[in-house]
């Protein structure tokens, strides 16, 4: 029986735990890759801090989408920002960056706690300011700045560091 399997399944097993170069440094520049994009849009947000200039206005959501769901995804101030607005138990409506601050892992809305949970290292952010609530994360959540325009609500600027 062990032979006949063998047979159809011909896999020289040390040869399956063989990592070629090309391989390895095919990871390595994709891993690479995925730093420099996170790095350079991290320097490209603090920049802008700096400078005082805001991006320009993008349109999140109306206000029914928002109260209908909770919580919406956008991305803000580029294509490759994403952020999140949520409503809070207090009817207040908030949006910050959903890079965690400690290793820029996605942060999770949770609504019956009022606040922003990362999985990554147990790391959670208040709602209603951004602030660290627990973890390792070292400054609040980057806040968006909204504008609400007749029952839409847009993404304006994004608040300096606190
Ligand atoms: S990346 Fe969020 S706590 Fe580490």
């Amino acid at each position: 029986m062990h032979d006949k399997v063998k047979e159809d399944f011909p896999i020289d097993w040390e040869a399956d735990q063989y990592v070629c170069r090309r391989e390895f440094l095919k990871f390595m520049t994709l891993a690479s890759g995925g730093l420099a994009v996170g790095s350079v849009s991290i320097a490209a947000l603090s920049r802008l801090r700096r400078s005082g200039a805001q991006p320009a206005a993008v349109f999140v959501c109306t206000s029914d989408e928002l109260r209908t769901t909770g919580w919406r995804e956008f991305f803000y101030p580029g294509t490759e920002d994403p952020c999140i607005v949520v409503q809070l138990k207090s009817g207040k409506v908030a949006a910050y960056s959903r890079r965690c601050t400690h290793l820029s892992c996605p942060v999770l809305w949770q609504a019956k706690n009022d606040r922003f949970y990362c999985p990554c290292h147990n790391g959670a952010f208040s709602a209603e300011d951004g602030s660290v609530l627990q973890g390792p994360p070292p400054r609040p959540l980057t806040r968006v700045i909204l504008d609400i325009r007749g029952g839409e609500i847009w993404a304006v600027g994004i608040e300096s560091e606190r």
